[in-house]
């Protein structure tokens, strides 16, 4: 592990935030860090864990734990897979690649957003894990008929339908930082990030050396060829995800589709109808709707009404090992993170990203010999005490 890694610098996935705030422009932190609106709902997807109360059995701990799971039928090495986070290149030169890897090393698997700067082959022959595709219909139906068959052909083995973005949140720290005029790709509008990006060389050169302002090469536009940044508000607007897409979207994948964004009983139960494999119960990391449920708070209801039809995943707030148990006792089969490995990228690219999900592994072991329970899949309520409202 990098020195700078290490503790006593870097003891959790705070001190990767903190290092990622230094390592990068602030129009990048922020477009990472940051939230829809007033940010209630991110707060409060990190706040709801702390209403939990862990339940250990002591006395009881034997020398091994057991961390590996089964996500649609693959074996992983840990409850935790990465979330697909869109535009990681500009966080990390080859962002999404680096980040693959990372995961594939770590024996789990990586979610490639439709919104990536790496190609999807180049993704697939980075991890010696899992990769699943995030899809938006970003270009239309047959823009994203086109990435299914090259998600196939390349080797991906899930489909993750996102459902919670029918036009992109009101990200307030994004419209301040004037993000869209730095998509702009014109000179004159990037003049105003100089000083920005000259106070972070490393990133600087980094960013330069990968080739600037990434595109969209797996969102293949007829006629133009791979989607500019510039676009992405309004093609999202254009290109909302509907349940009745969920057929033709199965037929032409002919592999197990994840239903990302569920918060309610109702889609849980609509998801799982329209054949979805997995459920994610997710708000978005807080990036959509303000105001919406906690991810936690949320799972038991999507567990009961899935009732074992579908395997039930969840992400939001994951910040230590201590939350992924939590979500795990409440009925997770496994959990997403998605800033806690980012900011890794940010602090220190593929090593950075190796060591959040070292940290979260450690925390996750660690926890399950303090409770007393020697494998993740024996994880239930009875390890765990939550509100008597919920
Ligand atoms: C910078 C960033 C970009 C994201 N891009 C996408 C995306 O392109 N598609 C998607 O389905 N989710 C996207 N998400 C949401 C994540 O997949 C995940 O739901 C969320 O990050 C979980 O919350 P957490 O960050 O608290 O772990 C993004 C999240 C972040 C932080």
């Amino acid at each position: 592990m990098a020195h700078a890694l290490a503790p006593p610098r870097v003891v959790n996935i705070a001190d990767l935030r903190r290092l990622a705030r230094r390592r990068l422009p602030r129009v990048v932190f922020d477009y990472v860090d940051g939230g829809a609106d007033g940010e209630v709902t991110l707060r409060e997807n990190c706040r709801i864990f702390d209403e939990v109360a862990f339940r250990p059995r002591n006395a009881v701990a034997g020398a091994a734990v057991n961390l590996g799971t089964t996500v649609l039928g693959t074996p992983l090495a840990l409850p935790v897979v990465l979330a697909p986070v869109g535009s990681s290149r500009l966080i990390h030169p080859r962002g999404e690649a680096v980040a693959a890897h990372a995961a594939g090393a770590a024996g789990t698997a990586y979610a490639l957003s439709t919104l990536s700067g790496c190609t999807l082959e180049e993704v697939k022959a980075a991890s010696s894990g899992p990769v699943w595709y995030q899809l938006y219909l970003v270009g239309g139906r047959d823009v994203a008929r086109a990435a299914i068959d090259r998600a196939r052909a390349a080797g991906f083995s899930a489909l993750v339908v996102t459902i919670d973005t029918p036009v992109a949140g009101l990200r307030e720290r994004d419209l301040r930082n004037g993000t869209a005029a730095l998509t702009s790709r014109r000179l004159w509008s990037m003049l105003p990030f100089l000083p920005q990006f000259l106070a972070r060389p490393r990133w600087l050169a980094g960013f330069l050396s990968d080739g600037g302002l990434m595109c969209f090469p797996n969102v293949v536009l007829p006629g133009v060829g791979p989607m500019a940044y510039a676009d992405v508000g309004v093609a999202l607007e254009q290109s909302a995800v509907a349940w009745a897409d969920l057929r033709w979207i199965r037929d032409a994948w002919h592999g197990p589709v994840v239903i990302k964004g569920v918060l309610s009983a109702d889609d849980a139960r609509r998801a799982v109808d329209e054949g979805a494999a997995a459920v994610v119960v997710s708000n978005h990391g807080g990036r959509q709707l303000d105001g919406v449920l906690p991810t936690l708070r949320a799972l038991p209801d999507v567990v009961a009404a899935v009732g074992g039809r579908a395997e039930v995943l969840l992400d939001g707030g994951i910040r230590r090992g201590g939350d992924v148990v939590k979500a795990l006792c409440l009925g997770a089969r496994a959990v997403l993170v998605g800033r806690a490995y980012a900011y890794g990228l940010g602090a220190g690219g593929g090593e950075g990203v190796a060591r959040a999900i070292e940290i979260l592994r450690n925390d996750v072991a660690r926890t399950l010999k303090l409770l007393g329970c020697s494998a993740v899949a024996e994880l239930d309520r009875s390890y765990v005490q939550v509100p008597t409202d919920w």
